[in-house]
């Protein structure tokens, strides 16, 4: 059941204007030592982000099967990659993104996660001009999309993501939608203050500000890759996600996700288990956690 906080943003959501303009990011690539090393630790621990990192590698493991080949788009320091890595030891990945301190936190989580199958290269996602047309079995790219300065070069994003996807190729992008009131960004952001590092909220919250319209996502998607789906977080969309096609997945691999959610703390599971609901009510079928 959500909590008075909760119910008063979704009706604020839902019947509210749109009280704020968009707020790019002060750090559009994120090189800043302390906040690339807060942004790591509330992943790689039983931090803030593991639910969230749990259902999006359950979820990109569902679309990339069959894949022999998958880029993934401003991988930051890895930790969602990681676990996409180690979930698909079959598949080979190249994480890209701008920043030489993220790449070089993620090129040493997979030292020590000793994983054979990921590589790295630094790159702009609104310009991936070193990668042939056509070349990608399948594009990821998770919680960065907002780190883009504008609207033109969130398109020019979708523009190369066409470009360089195969035909039919698996697709997982997923972002924060924008919300309507400063209220809720501040409410999502500091929900889990107790148990994450002020730097991190911040940060949170700055995403949220710099977050694209649902409309924006819907209406690139429609232009440049019509045959994949859009889903959104019921009520309110604060995820946005735009996918290929579930594909058939192994019993293995299926019985290592339920027991990752098993081993998280009550607090994350529960997490988890909301993005479940919001998103199956937003749409989203095949739940891999059932
Ligand atoms: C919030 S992090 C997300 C990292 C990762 N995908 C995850 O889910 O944890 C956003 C990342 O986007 C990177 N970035 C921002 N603008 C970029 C650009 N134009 N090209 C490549 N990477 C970019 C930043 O350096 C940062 O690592």
């Amino acid at each position: 059941m959500p909590g008075i906080g909760m119910l008063s943003v979704i009706l604020r959501e839902i019947f509210g204007h749109r009280e704020f303009p968009r707020e790019p990011e002060p750090d559009l690539v994120m090189t800043d030592e302390d906040q690339v090393l807060a942004y790591e630790t509330a992943g790689r621990t039983d931090g803030v982000m593991a639910a969230s990192y749990l259902f999006h590698a359950a979820r990109i493991s569902m679309v990339i099967q069959g894949s022999a080949t998958i880029i993934d788009l401003a991988c930051g320091p890895a930790t969602q990659l990681a676990l996409v890595a180690e979930l698909n030891p079959a598949i080979s990945f190249v994480g890209i993104d701008y920043s030489e301190t993220m790449l070089k936190s993620a090129e040493a989580y997979i030292k020590e996660k000793k994983l054979n199958n990921v590589v790295f290269e630094k790159g702009d996602i609104s310009n991936l001009g070193q990668i042939p047309k056509n070349s990608a079995d399948g594009i990821i790219s998770t919680m960065a999309l907002h780190h883009l300065p504008t609207l033109a070069h969130l398109e020019l994003c979708f523009k190369e993501i066409k470009r360089v996807l195969k035909p039919g190729g698996a697709l997982y992008l997923v972002d924060f939608g924008r919300l309507k009131h400063l209220k809720s960004v501040l409410y999502f952001a500091y929900m889990n203050r107790k148990h994450q590092p002020h730097i991190f909220s911040l940060d949170y919250e700055r995403s949220l500000r710099a977050s694209f319209l649902k409309k924006d996502f819907h209406g690139l998607a429609k232009s440049y890759l019509p045959d994949y789906e859009c889903i959104s977080t019921c009520l309110i969309p604060l995820l946005v996600i735009i996918k290929s096609p579930d594909a058939k997945i192994a019993q293995e691999t299926l019985k290592r996700i339920k027991s990752a959610r098993e081993a998280l703390s009550p607090k994350y599971r529960r997490i988890l288990d909301d993005m479940r609901l919001f998103l199956r009510i937003g749409g989203m079928k095949n739940d891999p956690f059932k």
